[in-house]
């Protein structure tokens, strides 16, 4: 039996409630520790969850962290992971990993000199949905993937974030922010991507915040909130993915599947649950068999909805990594894989040009559902 990693919580904003409790269903991680730069939310966090609240400098250096936990806003992650890295901790950080290539592979070289592990949010692709379409596709159930189409389109997030600002600043937008659910669920199920293009826009250049306790004041729009992307898979598979704030309604689906066989319809990969469908050729939509895996089992309600959520999976994969010495399934290589294709498509989308990919990746291991009951308490 091993002890579990110490984890220390860097920014105790709106996501950490959902890191602070569903950490509990986990083995082997127990959140120790949490800072801020604002003091009084790091105070409020390690009250309410009975942690230690320290200052962010001191967590990260803490000989009683194993783990950097990185929830911070999405321009500091680079900072913190990289300094979390060279003071020895394992990291894992909310996406994007880093708002650049040269950052991502930055904080890669560092991790391997220290030999310590990087791993990013997201880790729904763990979920009992996409591991489904997953064996499914790795069974042939559709035969070999050769075409998709993924759509995450909403009218922003200046309704229900508290500070939404972020999100329309270099960094944020559609594609960095809500890409990497597509994008690594992607890569999961079909691996690595060759190319990528992309048209982006922006429908307005100033957003009214109408959440509180900030209703009325204006965020300046600083990136494209509309981005229609083509990405061509190492494996010939070509995707349409249109992220996109500008949209006030649509009737497409959050991602579909073309293969030589038939195709599948996959549920949104922002959540961990879901029905998969599967048509044969020429056949009509059919739920793929159930089977029982754990993390496709609803625990939480919002409003009418009973879904599946288990955001920590992809940390305990980390500390079961860390104590087995094997790839841990959100590892800094998909992640930076991921960032590059996400910021190849705002290059395309300035530049007018296919953006070659420099890094690549593999699949993540499939997680079964022995491997997934073996994570949870
Ligand atoms: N809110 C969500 O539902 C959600 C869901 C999934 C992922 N995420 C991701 O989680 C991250 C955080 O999002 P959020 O919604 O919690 O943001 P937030 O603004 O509510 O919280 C971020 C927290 O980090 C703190 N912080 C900022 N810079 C810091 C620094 N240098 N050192 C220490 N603390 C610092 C802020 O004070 C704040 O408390 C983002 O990367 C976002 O993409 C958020």
């Amino acid at each position: 039996m091993t002890t579990s990693m110490r984890i220390g919580v860097v920014g105790c904003g709106n996501i950490s409630k959902t890191y602070f409790e569903l950490s509990k269903l986990f083995k082997g991680i127990e959140v120790t520790a949490c800072a801020d730069i604002n003091p009084e939310a790091a105070k409020a966090a390690a009250e309410k969850y009975h942690v230690k609240a320290m200052e962010p400098a001191k967590l990260i250096k803490s000989k009683d962290v194993d783990i950097v936990l990185n929830l911070t806003v999405p321009d500091q992650h680079f900072a913190i992971s990289l300094a979390a890295v060279k003071a020895g901790k394992h990291v894992y950080s909310e996406k994007p990993l880093t708002l650049s290539l040269k950052d991502g592979l930055k904080l890669r070289d560092a991790a391997a000199e220290k030999g310590v592990k990087v791993c990013c949010a997201p880790d729904t692709f763990m979920g009992g949905a996409h591991q489904r379409a997953r064996k499914a596709i790795d069974e042939g159930a559709v035969g070999r993937i050769t075409g998709g189409t993924a759509y995450v389109m909403g009218f922003g997030m200046e309704h229900w974030h508290p500070n939404p600002d972020f999100f329309f600043k270099p960094g944020g937008g559609p594609i960095l922010d809500m890409g990497p659910y597509y994008i690594t669920d992607l890569i999961n199920l079909i691996g690595p991507v060759r190319r990528v293009a992309a048209l982006t826009s922006m429908a307005q250049q100033e957003r009214t915040i109408s959440s509180q306790p900030r209703a009325g004041e204006k965020i300046a729009v600083e990136t494209p909130t509309n981005v229609l992307a083509l990405l061509e898979f190492a494996n010939g598979a070509t995707v349409t993915l249109s992220a996109s704030w500008d949209v006030w309604a649509h009737r497409h689906a959050n991602l579909e599947l073309y293969g030589t066989e038939g195709s599948l319809y996959i549920p949104d990969p922002n959540f961990f649950g879901g029905d998969v469908l599967a048509t044969a050729r020429n056949g009509k939509p059919q739920p793929l068999s159930h089977w029982d895996h754990p993390l496709g089992v609803a625990n939480q309600q919002h409003q009418e909805n009973h879904f599946a959520n288990y955001r920590s999976a992809g940390l305990a994969d980390l500390a079961a990594a860390v104590h087995a010495n094997r790839d841990a399934r959100c590892s800094i290589d998909r992640a930076l894989h991921t960032v590059e294709v996400m910021t190849g498509a705002l290059k395309s989308g300035a530049d007018g040009k296919f953006v070659e990919m420099k890094t690549t990746c593999t699949q993540p291991a499939p997680l079964g559902v022995e491997e997934a009951k073996a994570l949870l308490r």
